[in-house]
């Protein structure tokens, strides 16, 4: 006689197998079950401005995306909410970089002029701004050097400098970018100190010293003259230290939490999506964007479905919002334009 406390035996084997080709017969039947989706809503698109009235330009590192001159993008607002795309994510450039990066919190710089116009051509966009040093300094660095090394706490306060500005121009949210322990902390005590309580700020939380932001530093012309970002940015082996960065920021009072590169982050989504109720935002960064372009160009994969499929997995790890330079692309197939 068994126990009374073991387990019960296993079922006898059915010759049966579980059948679970059932529910993928036909596309109607898969579109039933399917547990994500890639909703247009969801999607981010980065914005990149240059000082200036010129053209749009393209930009050689990043095929198809282009940069805009802030004072045209009212009718690039429209044509994006038209199609279906709620927002989008500014990065500027200096129109003369220094040592403090100080041209990042002009009112009339790039990004100001850029949120102006977005907001004036379609008020309802959701206008995030990147908030950073990093294109505006003359050595390249996220924050301001003392001693040659990274100075922290000023250069939190500068992120506060420019966090205001952005949100005197009316941007909804603000996306410090810049790793610097405290930014959270210093740019809503800013914030709040000027009357923008209602800005909303997205915390790069878990923002690794990356390859896959070259083709993003070419554009922008912002890596750094010397060193690198190791001294701020996370090391991509720590996943526990990821989650410290992370409830840090929830704690110095974000409303919304990042992590970036998104492909090579999937587990960290996946743990932030079960430890924190924030929205949560993968940045396909553009690296990865490259790589799919090459890899389409080189005709040795479906460029759609190899979006949709990358897209997708984001979802399923636990992301809410996508921020991806495909976004156009994925709204215009999503239309069933080709
Ligand atoms: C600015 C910033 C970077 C990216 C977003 N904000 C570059 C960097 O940290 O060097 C990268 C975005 C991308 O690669 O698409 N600090």
């Amino acid at each position: 006689m068994a126990p009374r406390n073991a387990l019960p035996p296993p079922e006898p084997s059915r010759s049966v197998p579980v059948r679970l080709r059932r529910l993928r017969r036909t596309a109607a039947l898969r579109d039933w079950v399917a547990e994500v989706d890639v909703e247009v809503r969801r999607l981010v698109y980065p914005l990149f401005v240059q000082p200036g009235d010129g053209p749009a330009e393209p930009i050689p590192s990043l095929p198809g995306v282009l940069r805009y001159s802030p004072r045209k993008l009212a009718p690039v607002a429209r044509e994006l909410t038209e199609e279906g795309i709620r927002s989008v994510l500014v990065f500027g450039a200096a129109r003369q970089k220094d040592p403090q990066g100080s041209d990042a919190w002009s009112p009339d710089g790039a990004v100001p002029q850029a949120v102006r116009a977005l907001k004036h051509g379609s008020p309802e966009l959701v206008v995030v701004t990147d908030v950073c040093l990093c294109a505006y300094t003359s050595h390249g660095h996220c924050g301001v050097l003392r001693d040659g090394d990274v100075a922290n706490d000023a250069s939190a306060e500068r992120l506060g400098r420019v966090a205001r500005a952005h949100a005197a121009a009316g941007a909804d949210v603000v996306a410090p970018s810049a790793m610097m322990d405290g930014q959270v902390a210093a740019i809503r005590s800013t914030l709040d100190g000027a009357g923008f309580d209602s800005t909303a700020i997205l915390a790069y939380s878990t923002k690794h010293a990356s390859a896959f932001y070259g083709p993003f530093r070419a554009a922008e012309g912002s890596a750094p003259a010397a060193g690198d970002r190791k001294g701020y940015q996370m090391d991509p082996r720590n996943a526990r230290e990821a989650m410290r960065e992370m409830a840090a920021d929830v704690a110095e009072g974000a409303d919304l939490l990042m992590v970036k590169p998104a492909l090579t982050s999937l587990d960290l989504l996946a743990r932030a999506r079960r430890r924190f109720d924030l929205p949560l935002a993968a940045y396909h960064v553009s690296g990865e964007y490259a790589m799919l372009k090459a890899a389409a160009a080189a005709g040795v994969v479906d460029e759609r479905a190899a979006v949709n499929e990358t897209l997708v997995a984001l979802r399923r790890a636990g992301a809410d919002l996508l921020i991806t330079y495909y976004a156009r692309e994925v709204a215009r197939w999503d239309r069933g334009a080709g």
